[in-house]
């Protein structure tokens, strides 16, 4: 009888470890940091990040030299702005929230809509439109070839003048340098830090079925870049995805944000209309609105408050401090 026991233990415990490691190895898979993919010929070198880095502060990019890239990806907010909408040259306010740049990199398409498919095209965007630069590359071009150091640091990187190559290759480079992967639950996962009941409890919801927020946030940066619709409201402002491909279905289809370092980004939402990320997890508790094209996943989930407040709690571990200072 005795014996019984002490074999059926022993074959519990089997069992109970090879839950556990086959746990681990799903979330450290999961979380470990992919790999950062370059351009075959824009393979990333010092030389590049430093020109990149350069041009991203540089207020050469706007008609009236008033703004660069940092006045809107400020790095005090991984890299994102703390109004609803960033100004753009002479004050002209912009159409949408401006998302953080933190593991841009590893997105597969780029703006809130996901039509454009490489970051180095992607810079031309802000540099034409009316309400951010408002100039042409081809003028800013003509400008940094008058400027010593350009033509040097462009030479040594590239081995060629600066022009929309190199301004848009090396730009390129530095933003894909921008990672961020040391917050409290990247620790957490290394069994570093512990996590609070409150912020384990967050974990399980966010993970879990009465969350399910993961189906959408999941993976190493907290998205699947999923472009669907979170019933934000009934009638959008912004057509979304529509914007460019004209098509129905695609009716206020955004791509899913990260959600790492989201307590230093809000406003949140492509509008910024949302404030706070307990306003955030209300909305999902809701069930969201009636959006024709809401994403079938989105539906009232009854959370309690105390649920919701471990919910807002588990969402701050991912902020990484060394990130955000640095
Ligand atoms: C006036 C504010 C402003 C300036 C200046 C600006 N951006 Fe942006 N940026 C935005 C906004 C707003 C969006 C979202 C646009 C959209 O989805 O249509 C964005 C989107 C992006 C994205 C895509 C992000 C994603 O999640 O897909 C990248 C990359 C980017 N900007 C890099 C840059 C670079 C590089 C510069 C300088 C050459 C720059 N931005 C200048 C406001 C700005
Ligand atoms: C069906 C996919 C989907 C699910 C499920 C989902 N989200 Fe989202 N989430 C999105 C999309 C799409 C957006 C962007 C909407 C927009 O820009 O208007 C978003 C935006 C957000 C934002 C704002 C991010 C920013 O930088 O603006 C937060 C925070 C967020 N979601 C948290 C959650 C939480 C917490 C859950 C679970 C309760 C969840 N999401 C479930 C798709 C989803």
């Amino acid at each position: 009888m005795k014996k019984k026991g002490v074999v059926i233990g022993i074959l519990a415990l089997l069992l109970f470890s090879c839950l556990l490691s086959k746990k681990t190895a799903f979330i450290s898979k999961e979380f470990s940091l992919p790999e950062m993919v370059y351009e075959t010929e824009n393979q990333i070198t010092k030389e590049r990040i430093a020109l990149g880095k350069k041009l991203f502060f540089d207020p050469v990019f706007s008609i009236d030299s008033s703004i660069s890239c940092a006045s809107c990806h400020k790095p005090k907010y991984a890299f994102s702005d703390t109004v609803k909408f960033s100004p753009g040259v002479f004050n002209r306010p912009g159409i949408r929230n401006t998302p953080s740049l933190m593991n841009i990199g590893f997105h597969p398409y780029f703006l809130r809509e996901g039509s454009v498919p490489t970051i180095e095209m992607q810079a031309l965007i802000p540099i034409q439109e009316k309400n951010e630069f408002a100039h042409n590359i081809v003028e800013i071009s003509k400008k940094i070839q008058q400027i010593p150091e350009y033509v040097t640091m462009s030479k040594v990187a590239y081995d060629r003048e600066p022009d929309h190559y190199v301004i848009t290759r090396a730009l390129g480079v530095f933003q894909r340098t921008l990672i961020s992967k040391s917050s409290k639950f990247d620790s957490y996962m290394d069994g570093k830090v512990k996590l609070t009941k409150s912020e384990k409890n967050g974990m399980a919801i966010f993970f879990g079925e009465k969350g399910n927020c993961s189906s959408c946030h999941g993976g190493f940066n907290f998205t699947s870049y999923k472009l669907t619709n979170n019933g934000l409201n009934e009638n959008y402002e912004d057509v979304g995805r529509m914007r460019a491909t004209k098509d129905s279905a695609d009716l206020s289809i955004f791509k899913t944000p990260s959600l790492r370092n989201i307590e230093v980004t809000s406003p949140y939402m492509h509008d910024g209309s949302m404030v706070s990320i307990e306003e955030v997890v209300s909305h999902y508790n809701s069930g969201g609105k009636n959006h024709v094209n809401k994403d079938s996943l989105i539906k009232p989930l009854h959370l309690s408050n105390s649920e919701k407040a471990d919910l807002v709690l588990f969402l701050k571990t991912l902020t990484d401090e060394a990130f955000v200072e640095n």
